[in-house]
């Protein structure tokens, strides 16, 4: 399944799209840019919940939520990375999903799936269900579409998502999974409350940060949550804390649920 809203990568991508098209006639180009401008989804900018007046990281993106920098996205030409698999890793991932004790029949969408190192294993563990992996990068997607069909995987739905909007149905999920995710996104109080409402009531949230109260671990404060932090933000959703396990090295496996009688968006 691929989402078909206008998202800002694909606005970007028609754009280098208008670019090679300049033998466009003038009034054609003009239409389209007209029909660019009535697509794009409402500058968030001062609706969007960030915080003016702290300080803000150099290397982050200039935007700071609930007094903690937003970092950059990852790029895509570090997906490769993503793919290349440590013994290491492999034996996380399984602890991780394990951990979220899925019915075989669960539906559940990692979001900021990456190469879909999560969802593949997501999706084993629920053979009668369905896992919707959801990424802003197309790249990320065109790779998770390779390794599904090299490992014949058909419970997995891709989604191209919006800065701002997973693309999620309203109440269509059992649980949502983010793996050192989270801190990347650029709005992250409109893709939590998103989020929210795409769960069923009970349905939980699975948040994976690395530790922001541990100096040691080698990692760019940037890139790193406090437990006291991702509780803050996702009370600040409606979300209720449920426990945080310290089984990971370096992350907090953190869960959350939506109360049952969480008011719809
Ligand atoms: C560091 S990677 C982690 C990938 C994967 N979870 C893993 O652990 O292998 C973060 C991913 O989040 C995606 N991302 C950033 N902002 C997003 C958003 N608002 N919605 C969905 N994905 C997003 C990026 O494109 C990137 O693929």
């Amino acid at each position: 399944m691929f989402s078909f809203s206008f998202s800002n990568a694909k606005r970007r991508a028609w754009l280098r799209g208008l670019d090679g098209a300049r033998r466009w006639s003038a009034p054609a180009a003009l239409l389209g840019a007209l029909l660019l401008a009535a697509a794009a989804p409402p500058a968030l900018g001062d609706a969007a919940h960030h915080d003016d007046t702290k300080p803000q990281s150099r290397e982050g993106l200039g935007q700071v939520y609930m007094g903690l920098a937003i970092s950059p996205t990852m790029g895509h030409p570090g997906a490769r990375r993503l793919v290349r698999a440590s013994d290491v890793r492999e034996g996380l991932t399984n602890r991780v999903v394990a951990a979220m004790d899925l019915a075989a029949d669960a539906e559940v969408a990692d979001i900021g799936a990456g190469t879909g190192y999560f969802a593949f294993r997501l999706a084993e563990q629920v053979p009668s269900g369905r896992v919707l992996a959801v990424d802003i990068q197309p790249e990320m997607l065109a790779i998770m579409r390779e390794r599904m069909d090299e490992r014949g995987v058909d419970n997995v739905d891709l989604v191209l998502g919006r800065e701002d909007d997973p693309e999620l149905r309203s109440n269509s999920i059992d649980a949502a999974l983010m793996v050192d995710a989270y801190h990347e996104f650029a709005y992250p109080r409109e893709m939590m409350e998103a989020i929210v409402a795409a769960l069923r009531p009970g349905g939980r949230v699975f948040l994976v940060e690395y530790r922001g109260e541990d100096p040691r671990i080698p990692i760019k404060p940037l890139h790193k949550m406090t437990e006291a932090q991702a509780r803050r933000e996702m009370a600040a959703v409606g979300l209720t804390h449920v426990k945080t396990q310290s089984f990971l090295p370096s992350q907090h496996f953190m869960v959350f649920e939506k109360p049952a009688a969480a008011p719809e968006r």
